[in-house]
């Protein structure tokens, strides 16, 4: 039976939420001050504190505990209209806050919520113990310590519905992730519904999140579901939300919170179950000073965490990932040009390297992609040390592309279409050059 201190000066306030949480199920101690609390914190599952106490205030209580390394997690109470003491509360580490006067049933699901993160929290590292050798998250590839840490987190993570940030450089892998938690969750079989919020117009935003009625505005002509209404049940992935606009982060955060939002053009508020799972690639913490991103959205979506570090520095995954793909594109690779590889800094991540090591086993001379066959940055060889590849080895006004057809038409017509033929003529696997007419649109 988890136990929770309730610290709350006025005593109607402390007796009610007490009473609720006991009859709940919880095992309740309740003070008055912030120094009483500090000493029964230890013992607690979780702490539930108002902010403005007599002596030692809410914030004071968080700083004390942070500087005691006590990791009970803390939720906020605070009256009307000082949501900024609220926003500081959670910067200072509190897990959530709860605005006076707030309903018992909204107690119960906040509470509920915590617990549920600070179990995962003690899970995770256990997980992370047994986990061990483990290299690989169903199609996710990672040896890293930083990404092991990452596949505990999503597994741990997932069958909950908990909002998570995923944040980091272009092709990481963010978007592999999230839907790793959608799959690793009880909604698997339910809609995953990504959102890309760079490319959508702003004008466009609100309908097309939310919906919209007939005659909503001109040239709705029908009504239509948003994507908050298809991903019910599901979860929504709210890709790049650092660029969404002031007016839509409004009601984003009224989804997160409150979990309603109306179609444009119609006043039936919508209540809607949704899990949310938003990526960036931008340091949002920038944008939260320059105050383009809202701090109370901020800290919504920033439930769970997971930064997913740039392949750079996470070179150990390299080999790995290599490995992974070499099998994907029916090819192999040599030492040297792993050392080739392992060399490079991957500004593009790991859709960068996917691409080279595909492109390096389609175009290499032979069965097994050498030093000399490592195609880096754009389909051109890497440079060997001290000298430089002729750059202009394609024909004049063919791109990489069309070169590679034409060579794999040539071989296709020498070998008067028999594939093996052909694919032995190009030093490819069979398997490999059938993937590249795949690609070609030619197979079959
Ligand atoms: N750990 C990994 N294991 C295997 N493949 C990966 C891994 N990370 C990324 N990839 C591959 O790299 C490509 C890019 O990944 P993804 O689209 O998830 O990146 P992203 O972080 O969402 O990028 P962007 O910010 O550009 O949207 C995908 O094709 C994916 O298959
Ligand atoms: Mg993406």
């Amino acid at each position: 039976m988890p136990a929770i201190l309730v610290i709350e000066d006025e005593e109607k306030y402390r007796r009610v939420i007490g009473l609720h949480l006991s009859g709940s199920g919880y095992q309740v101690k309740a003070t008055a001050t912030a120094e009483e609390g500090l000493k029964l914190a230890g013992e607690v599952d979780l702490v539930l504190t108002d902010l403005k106490l007599p002596g030692m205030d809410g914030l004071a209580l968080l700083e004390k505990l942070r500087a005691e390394d006590m990791h009970t997690p803390v939720i906020v109470m605070s009256a009307f209209g000082t949501v900024e003491n609220a926003v500081e509360a959670m910067k200072k580490g509190a897990v959530d806050f709860l605005p006076k006067p707030f309903s018992l049933d909204h107690l119960t699901v906040v509470v509920e919520k915590a617990l549920e993160v600070r179990q995962l929290r003690d899970e995770n590292r256990q997980l992370r113990e047994a986990l061990g050798q483990r290299y690989q998250f169903e199609n996710i590839i990672g040896r890293s310590p930083a990404m092991q840490e990452i596949f505990s987190t999503v597994t741990r993570v997932a069958p909950t519905r908990a909002t998570v940030l995923l944040c980091g450089e272009s092709g990481v892998g963010k978007d592999m992730i999230a839907r790793a938690i959608h799959q690793h969750s009880p909604r698997k079989d339910r809609p995953f519904v990504k959102i890309n919020c760079t490319a959508i117009p702003e004008n466009l935003m609100e309908s097309e999140l939310f919906g919209y009625e007939k005659g909503a505005f001109t040239g709705a002509n029908t009504s239509k579901p948003g994507k908050f209404e298809t991903a019910n049940l599901g979860t929504a992935f709210l890709d790049e939300i650092g660029d969404v606009p002031g007016s839509i982060q409004v009601k984003l955060l009224r989804v997160l919170q409150e979990h309603e939002f109306e179609r444009l053009g119609s006043n039936r508020t919508q209540h809607t179950d949704v899990r949310i799972v938003a990526a960036t690639n931008v340091d949002l913490r920038a944008a939260l000073e320059n105050g383009t991103f809202r701090e109370d959205l901020y800290y919504r979506l920033n439930v769970v965490p997971i930064n997913i570090p740039p392949l750079r520095e996470r070179k150990e995954d390299i080999p790995y990932l290599v490995e992974h793909f070499a099998e994907k594109f029916a090819g192999s690779i040599s030492e040297g040009a792993m050392e080739r590889l392992l060399a490079y800094h991957w500004p593009g991540n790991v859709r960068e390297l996917e691409n080279v090591v595909e492109r390096s086993i389609l175009l290499a001379q032979g069965p097994t992609v050498e030093a000399g066959d490592v195609r880096i940055d754009g389909g051109q060889r890497a440079k060997p040390a001290g000298g430089s590849a002729g750059d202009h080895f394609l024909p004049e006004g063919m791109t990489l592309e069309e070169y590679e057809q034409s060579i794999i038409r040539e071989a296709l017509k020498r070998a008067n279409g028999n594939k093996s033929q052909a694919a032995r003529l190009l030093g490819l696997t069979r398997n490999a050059l059938r993937y590249r007419l795949t690609q070609m649109g030619m197979e079959g």
